[in-house]
């Protein structure tokens, strides 16, 4: 697997039918090799440097019943709630002096949340932080919308493809939900000019590597700024509670494998990363992401934006998680900056007549 690991890393690509096999047959050994060299990719870009991004949940309503989701409209276990207009911005204000300089505001697709809403959440953000970067992650809306977002300030959009495969697509999620819908929405983004991310819960119920290597292949072809995964979690009020986690160490190995092929790439150590393993977002740098995100939620909130059971970091401040990650991002060897930490995109060298290769 050694070879395939260093056509990824030249390449930045390999054949759908290839990434299957890697991720199939990777043993230790191949794992430890594919982390040194996403951690070298990484190094070269970034060095020992993490972003950081204030994460804000400001509503747990949602109009999707997805099987996986814990805050999915049939659970009527979930007790619901919404942050006004002045709380979010005590969020940001209080985001602002721990050192954040990304707000991302993150909801389930909560239709009480008007456009007019979102946009003036973005212009009061913008109109105080102008230094500061809005990331969306409100699920799925028209071009209109996400043009009128754009317009009022926001910069990136978080929207999870959740898989690339139809079948496995309408395994996860009920039949008013479309895999071909999901990924228009994300070309959307792109054509209106934001930083998009996407991504993919790894050992979701019925997931093949077949199905990982088409994420990999439509994220091949997406080219988003940023790529967020972690490890399904089952949560005990969704038709999923009894299945079981998804795989530490392969999603270990993706974070690794998408760091080569987005060299440049913004690459969260996820929340969910954090939960399956005590040292899972330390590991994740060292694997190749650069990017943590804490929550900044009010903390009588916190417990109730529960996708997946046993969610790290409900009962603690957020002033308390920026010193803890910092401390956590330490003993890697990193450190977080106070910094925007926008996409920076990059032209690949071109060796010996052929296009793109990364000599990173
Ligand atoms: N386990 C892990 N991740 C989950 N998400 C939702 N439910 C779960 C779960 N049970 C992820 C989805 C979504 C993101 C916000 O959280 O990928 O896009
Ligand atoms: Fe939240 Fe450690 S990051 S308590």
């Amino acid at each position: 697997m050694k070879d395939l690991i260093d056509i990824l890393r030249k390449t930045r690509n390999l054949k759908e039918e290839e990434f299957a096999a890697l991720i199939r047959g990777m043993s230790d050994e191949d794992g430890q090799y594919l982390k040194e060299n996403a951690f070298q990719v990484k190094q070269a870009f970034y060095g020992n440097k993490v972003f950081t991004r204030g994460l804000i949940e400001f509503t747990n309503y949602c109009k999707n019943d997805c099987y996986y989701c814990g805050i999915r409209k049939s659970n009527t276990n979930a007790v619901r709630y919404r942050l006004t207009f002045e709380d979010i911005m005590s969020c940001c204000e209080q985001g602002y002096e721990l050192g954040f300089r990304t707000f991302v505001l993150q909801g389930g697709e909560d239709l009480r949340f008007t456009d007019e809403d979102i946009e003036k959440v973005c212009l009061s953000i913008k109109e105080k932080y102008p230094d500061c970067a809005i990331t969306l992650s409100i699920g799925e809306k028209s071009y209109e919308s996400y043009k009128r977002y754009k317009e009022a300030g926001a910069d990136r959009y978080l929207l999870r493809h959740e898989t690339a495969d139809d079948e496995h697509y309408s395994l996860l999620h009920p039949g008013s939900l479309k895999l071909a819908e999901r990924k228009q929405c994300l070309w959307n983004l792109k054509e209106l000019g934001y930083q998009v991310g996407t991504g993919f819960m790894v050992g979701s119920p019925y997931q093949t590597p077949e199905c990982i290597a088409k994420d990999l292949t439509f994220i091949k072809e997406l080219e988003p700024a940023m790529v967020g995964i972690g490890p399904f979690l089952p949560h005990h009020d969704t038709p999923f509670k009894e299945f079981s986690k998804g795989s530490y160490e392969l999603t270990l190995r993706l974070i690794a494998i998408i760091r080569l092929m987005i060299p440049n790439g913004l690459i969260p150590a996820t929340t969910a990363l954090g939960t399956i393993h005590p040292k899972g977002r330390e590991e994740g740098i060292s694997w190749g992401a650069n990017v943590v995100m804490p929550n900044l939620s009010p903390v009588r909130v916190r417990k109730q934006y529960e996708l997946y059971d046993n969610k790290i970091c409900t009962g603690d401040e957020a002033a308390e998680c920026r010193a803890c990650l910092q401390r956590r991002m330490l003993t890697v060897g990193h450190e977080i900056v106070t910094a925007k930490g926008d996409f920076i995109p990059h032209t690949f060298e071109t060796v010996e007549g052929k296009e793109d290769i990364c000599t990173m």
